[in-house]
């Protein structure tokens, strides 16, 4: 069982916690958490940064060494959306919370957390996530309207408990993958389903209707009647974006 080899890592402050497993991989071991809630320099995905008010937010990262789990590869992106999004959904009542694929999850049309994927193949992956917890202003450029646990449902957010539990359900979702309950939840959250998108395909922007992921969570776009499978990229709705 993973929680009984898991360990954790408090930092006061940090740059990147994502950098720090990055730095520290080979002494760590696998199932290593580190966690802050002060990240001043934050990754995000494609070459982005992730911005977050000291001190407001949850930011954590996992190392995996076990070559199974690594091999496992995007599933891990899956799994670590889907075992965020169900705690928050269970622990606040959240009714309208999706998962924009391939990893962020969105409360009513707005980002709430983000999740990075890095690692050299196959020796390790790290899962980076940021999840915006009692930050109630955002000022500053955002591609996506960011939201906050405490925006959402109007109460200060206990940081520690919620780590608590997110890492608990991370666990036991990586200790039991079952990748056609993956596929059926993922269905349930898609935030993007049956929306019209813009996407880069070829170096060239695309306009489609998204339809859903395969069994691999390649996302499946409608473009001319013809389907383009994406494995990897940078989807966005055509409306509220
Ligand atoms: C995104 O662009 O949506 C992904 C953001 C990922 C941010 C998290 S915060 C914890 C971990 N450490 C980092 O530097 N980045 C990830």
């Amino acid at each position: 069982m993973l929680v009984f080899r898991m360990k954790e890592i408090y930092l006061k402050e940090i740059d990147s916690t994502n950098k720090y497993l990055k730095e520290h991989h080979q002494e760590l071991d696998d199932m290593t958490f580190v966690y802050t809630f002060n990240q001043t320099k934050g990754k995000g995905r494609n070459e982005r940064t992730w911005v977050s008010e000291k001190d407001q937010n949850l930011l954590f990262s996992l190392l995996i060494k076990n070559k199974d789990t690594v091999s496992l590869g995007g599933y891990l992106s899956l799994v670590t959306s889907i075992s965020v999004l169900e705690v928050l959904k269970d622990e606040f009542a959240i009714k309208d919370i999706k998962i924009k694929w391939p990893n962020d999850i969105y409360i009513c049309s707005k980002k709430v957390c983000g999740i990075l994927l890095e690692g050299e193949l196959p020796n390790y992956i790290i899962l980076g996530v940021g999840i915006n917890v009692n930050q109630s202003v955002f000022t500053g450029e955002y591609r996506v309207n960011p939201t906050s646990l405490r925006l959402q449902t109007r109460q200060e957010i206990d940081k520690e408990k919620l780590k608590e539990k997110i890492f608990k359900s991370l666990l036991f979702n990586l200790d039991n993958i079952n990748k056609d309950s993956l596929f059926l939840r993922f269905n349930e959250y898609d935030y993007l389903k049956n929306k019209e998108i813009t996407f880069f395909y070829n170096n060239e922007e695309n306009k489609g209707i998204y339809l859903g992921v395969d069994k691999d969570f390649n996302a499946l776009i409608e473009v001319n009647n013809k389907t383009i499978s994406l494995s990897s990229g940078e989807i966005s709705t055509i409306k509220t974006n």
